[in-house]
């Protein structure tokens, strides 16, 4: 069916649209439809409709229904952090953001669950946990601006995987309007549920294609004790996967992952993050763990010593405070904001773990091959097999020759990750960026089954249409 955008000649539509929300949250002024029309994707122009912020889950069941009576596209818009356009409307929809649904609604300290609004910061469902002693585990460098509602809509994944797995698992219960306008109340808070299909399940990465969170119940974990972390430099790329290995035997890691020396000019060239030591080298890997006693810290300083003898750690440092923990984490953290001031080119792919090294020279290969004034940055959570590729722009290219060079990159790119048996996108989403390449990472009977799927939860195509699929 045909979807169309609404006509601002007709103003009917919109005229009905602000009887069902409070007065005043029906925006279609320039400036909200620039701000909330994008995500941090920088390549597509925003052009929505309007934005509505409801506050109620019955304001978003009534906002659904009047957009499958009148065949109006929503986008759902949180923090508008996402890096694959999934929340942009660039085709006259109406948004629907969550900035005034951003109650923390209950806490059950049994349960170890706090029932959340989707418009809650993840930072401050962080905060709230630390002050109940506990601990939401799902963190990246968003984490200040993100919502929970856009991390369920992606499965938000980061740095802390490889311990604590994707914000899926971290999803007790969930509540859902439909494309239809019906609620659903997912798998209530159950820990055991053998009923038959989780359907709270695909609401999860479903970037919003099949119904929109209204609420979420998210569990909370035991806060971590004396979180301690090492920057270790390697010689080559290879080496970290021997480092990980001897680590991963030795502790039990809550984060493992890496940046290239490229990558830590940049963060050095800001002036304001320290360097990890006085040495450089060509990769670097951080870890984390928690140093519960002194032996933990000594079996850690003596893995280290181990890797330095077998030649895979060249040089390394572990925090001895906080503050120091937190200055290494920036090291890490602090890239993807530090290098967007050159609009670089994205990619974040995964492979399995083992396959990492091998990856990543095929991609040098390729693209230093083909385009030797390009310069590469690669970092990520290689403890979970989760790389990000970084192409900067050089001064000699337009932004236009820049990206019609790097659509080829991306081809290249995809091929290798098919090749590999890889993800065409590890933790950033489809969205648009991506949903002409879904087929390098997913079989076409599977592509059936999913546009199948959506179309018994969205029969009428509105609840975010181009993304995912094109
Ligand atoms: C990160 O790991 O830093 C984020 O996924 C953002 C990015 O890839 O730039
Ligand atoms: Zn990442």
């Amino acid at each position: 069916m045909n979807v169309s955008r609404v006509e601002m000649t007709d103003l009917l539509p919109i005229e009905e649209l602000k009887t069902l929300v409070e007065p005043g949250k029906v925006l279609t002024d320039a400036a909200s439809l620039e701000t909330y029309g994008k995500d941090w994707t920088k390549h597509y122009a925003p052009a929505p409709s309007a934005i509505v912020f409801p506050k109620t889950v019955e304001q978003v069941q009534a906002i659904v229904r009047w957009a499958n009576a009148h065949k109006i596209a929503l986008v759902p818009s949180g923090g508008r952090t996402g890096l694959s356009a999934a929340a942009v409307a660039a085709n006259g929809e109406v948004v629907v953001s969550f900035d005034y649904m951003n109650q923390i609604l209950d806490f059950n300290e049994s349960n170890r669950t706090v029932v959340c609004q989707p418009g809650v910061v993840t930072g401050a469902l962080q905060q709230f946990a630390e002050d109940k002693g506990l601990y939401y585990p799902v963190d990246f460098a968003s984490a200040g601006s993100s919502q929970i509602g856009g991390n369920i809509g992606t499965n938000a994944g980061g740095i802390k995987v490889i311990r604590y797995g994707l914000t899926r698992n971290w999803v007790a219960g969930l509540k859902v309007v439909t494309g239809t306008g019906e609620l659903l109340e997912l798998n209530k808070d159950l820990i055991k549920n053998a009923t038959g299909y989780d359907l709270r399940q695909l609401f999860i990465g479903a970037e919003g294609t099949l119904g929109f969170v209204v609420e979420a119940t998210m569990r909370l974990d035991r806060a971590p004790r004396n979180l301690t972390a090492m920057v270790l430099g390697t010689p080559d790329l290879e080496s970290i996967m021997p480092v990980l290995h001897a680590f991963h035997g030795k502790l039990d890691l809550t984060a493992f992952e890496f940046f290239s020396d490229k990558c830590l000019d940049k963060i050095l060239g800001r002036g304001d993050i320290p360097a990890p030591f006085e040495s450089r080298t060509p990769f670097y890997a951080l870890l984390e763990f928690e140093a519960v006693n002194e032996d933990v810290a000594n079996t850690a300083l003596a893995t280290f010593e181990h890797c330095v003898e077998q030649g895979w750690v060249l040089d390394g440092v572990m925090s001895q405070s906080e503050q120091q923990l937190k200055n290494l984490w920036k090291l890490r953290e602090y890239i993807s904001e530090t290098i967007s001031h050159w609009t670089p080119y994205k990619n974040d792919i995964s492979v399995t773990v083992s396959q990492v090294p091998a990856f990543l020279a095929d991609i040098d290969t390729i693209v230093s091959g083909s385009y030797p004034d390009f310069e590469v940055l690669w970092y990520g959570h290689i403890g979970d097999g989760n790389l990000h590729l970084n192409i900067l722009k050089p001064d000699a290219l337009s932004k236009e020759e820049f990206f019609a060079k790097c659509a080829t990159v991306n081809k290249w790119v995809f091929e290798t990750v098919e090749k590999y048996n890889g993800s065409i996108s590890a933790e950033h989403g489809v969205g648009m960026t991506k949903r002409d390449y879904l087929e390098y990472s997913r079989s076409p009977a599977e592509i059936a089954y999913m546009k199948a799927v959506k179309t018994v939860f969205d029969p009428n195509g509105i609840m975010n249409p181009g993304k995912i699929f094109a």
